[in-house]
């Protein structure tokens, strides 16, 4: 029988509502114990642990945590008792930490981020669905050597190109850019794509005890350079920009990004739009005005890999290097 280990931090899967079927509830409620106890058949899966890390809707994600969950899942995949393990996890913020865990966990076994849109004690809650679904795949050596993975709803996404673009609906997280890597199908998971393992673990933290400080900041209409004076005063290392449509902003914001980057601040232009790729030198030169341009990754996860990219060189040409590459 595999043995899964469950790595929980929270989220509305262990969330309880006010009061039953009100539209109010609070993350975080329940304890993984709790969680488990809700998935009956999980014995006939694998045998599995658990642990809570911490317990906190994931809006409250941060660094510190990030570190801490890295560390321990490093440990857990060294580890001879655990052949595949599940991170139980809130979904605004899952696409971002599947993706750190990704780019800084070194292990081929099977690593899968869970969580659900419905509260545990809602009408129709998917999370014990879901939470059986990865325990399944986590069991499943199919899964190994495919990077860290999340699901929900049936769905078995990449974590490099996850994202939730729905703010209730079960069917929340999509793949716009590359689909997902497979479904489940009579309770099985079933691989439609390769292995698209690409950069796992190719950011191993060593002994970081913080992570450079990076913005994102919203394109819009009238953009002026206010924002971006503000996060170059609060000590930005780097600045991802949600640009309008293919990475655009206003002159003035430009100018002013162009000033960063002449300071030494990574300035990575990605787009406010759910699909679609960044490329270089397209309406803004990115060469003139020392820019990177972050390719299919939207400011969130572009983000995370710019933070663990400057742990290691502020260089624009290297970093565009590593963002052509992930
Ligand atoms: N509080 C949000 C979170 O923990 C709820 C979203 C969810 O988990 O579905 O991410």
């Amino acid at each position: 029988m595999p043995r899964i280990h469950v790595v929980a931090t929270g989220g509305t899967i262990a969330g309880a509502q006010a009061v039953p079927g009100g539209h109010g509830y609070a993350a975080g409620a329940f304890t993984v114990d709790a969680l488990l106890a809700a998935v009956p058949d999980l014995a006939g899966i694998a045998h599995v642990s658990a642990e809570q890390l911490v317990n906190i809707g994931s809006q409250d994600m941060n660094d510190r945590v990030w570190l801490t969950l890295a560390r321990r899942l490093e440990q857990l995949a060294a580890s001879d008792d655990v052949d595949g393990i599940v991170v139980t996890h809130g979904t605004d913020t899952m696409e971002e930490t599947a993706w750190f865990a990704h780019l800084t966990v070194r292990t081929t076994k099977p690593l899968v981020f869970v969580g659900s849109m419905r509260p545990a004690t809602a009408l129709g809650a998917d999370g014990p669905a879901n939470l059986r679904d990865a325990v399944a795949l986590a069991a499943d050596p199919a899964a190994s050597g495919r990077g860290v993975l999340v699901v929900l709803n049936d769905t078995i996404h990449g974590a490099r190109d996850a994202y939730k673009l729905h703010a209730s609906r079960v069917d929340a997280f999509r793949s716009p850019e590359r689909g997902p890597l497979g479904r489940f199908e009579g309770g099985r998971p079933c691989f439609t794509l390769p292995p698209l393992a690409a950069g796992q673990g190719s950011f191993p933290l060593g002994d970081a005890q913080a992570l450079p400080l990076v913005f994102i900041l919203y394109a819009h209409a009238s953009m002026g350079r206010e924002l971006i004076d503000a996060a170059l005063a609060a000590g930005a290392a780097g600045l991802v920009i949600a640009g309008v449509g293919n990475g655009n902003m206003t002159d003035p914001a430009l100018d002013a990004l162009q000033e960063a980057a002449a300071r030494g601040v990574a300035v990575v232009r990605s787009t406010r739009l759910p699909e679609g790729a960044v490329l270089r030198n397209g309406e803004v030169d990115d060469d003139a005005r020392g820019f990177i341009a972050a390719r299919e990754f939207k400011p969130g996860k572009a983000r995370v890999l710019l933070q663990l990219a400057l742990l290691s060189s502020r260089d624009p040409k290297a970093l565009q290097e590593v963002f052509d590459q992930a």
